[in-house]
């Protein structure tokens, strides 16, 4: 039997009725036969301090970090605020990046998928949490690069994922099935 890999999943979005939470949830849905997804929470993180840090830490940190820590794979899936990415996704990020060189980021292949109503789907979202990528060493899927635009029309009134937005969730989930499994090799 082929390896079956857990990928931690973070919505970048607290609201309730999330589209980008709709599309992680859609994504798990279509996932190929090697990946689990499984969204890792970050509403209840505290933002990061260090003073707060160090040999016992706030719960909420520990819990994250042994949920990141312990999966195979990071899937990142995010709206944009303000052409960057929001403020809770980036406590994320620095929560389990520390304590320092210990970061539960470290080599896990990564991918990012931005969603927006707007017409540009989020790319400078995107693009920026590449650039942390980089400095925390994931390795990203480059290709498909992954903007979901005009999203408030992806799902009806029933929560259904609309029939042509789901083809390029199928293609970009297909491709990190392909590209994690090349990474764990
Ligand atoms: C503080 C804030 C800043 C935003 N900035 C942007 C932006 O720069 N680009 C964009 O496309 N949408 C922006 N939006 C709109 C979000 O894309 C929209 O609220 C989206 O639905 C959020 O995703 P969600 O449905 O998963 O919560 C912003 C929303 C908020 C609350």
């Amino acid at each position: 039997m082929s390896n079956v890999y857990n990928v931690a999943v973070v919505v970048g979005s607290l609201r309730k009725a999330s589209i980008n939470r709709k599309v992680a949830l859609a994504l798990a849905e279509l996932a190929p036969a090697n990946l689990k997804l499984e969204i890792v929470e970050i509403g209840d993180l505290p933002l990061y301090n260090e003073d707060i840090d160090g040999d016992s830490p706030p719960a909420a940190y520990s819990t994250f970090r042994e949920k990141v820590g312990s999966s195979d794979a990071v899937l990142f899936v995010t709206p944009e605020y303000n052409r960057s990415v929001p403020a809770p996704l980036k406590n994320a990020i620095d929560v389990g990046s520390r304590p320092y060189g210990k970061s539960v980021w470290s080599r896990k292949p990564g991918a990012v998928i931005s969603v927006s109503p707007g017409a540009i789907g989020g790319f400078g979202a995107n693009q920026h949490l590449r650039q942390s990528f980089v400095f925390l060493d994931v390795p990203c899927m480059q290709q498909p690069e992954a903007y979901l635009g005009g999203a408030g029309s992806a799902f009806d009134e029933a929560g259904k994922l609309s029939e042509s937005v789901k083809p390029f969730l199928q293609s970009f989930i297909n491709a990190y099935g392909q590209f994690v499994e090349q990474h764990k090799k």
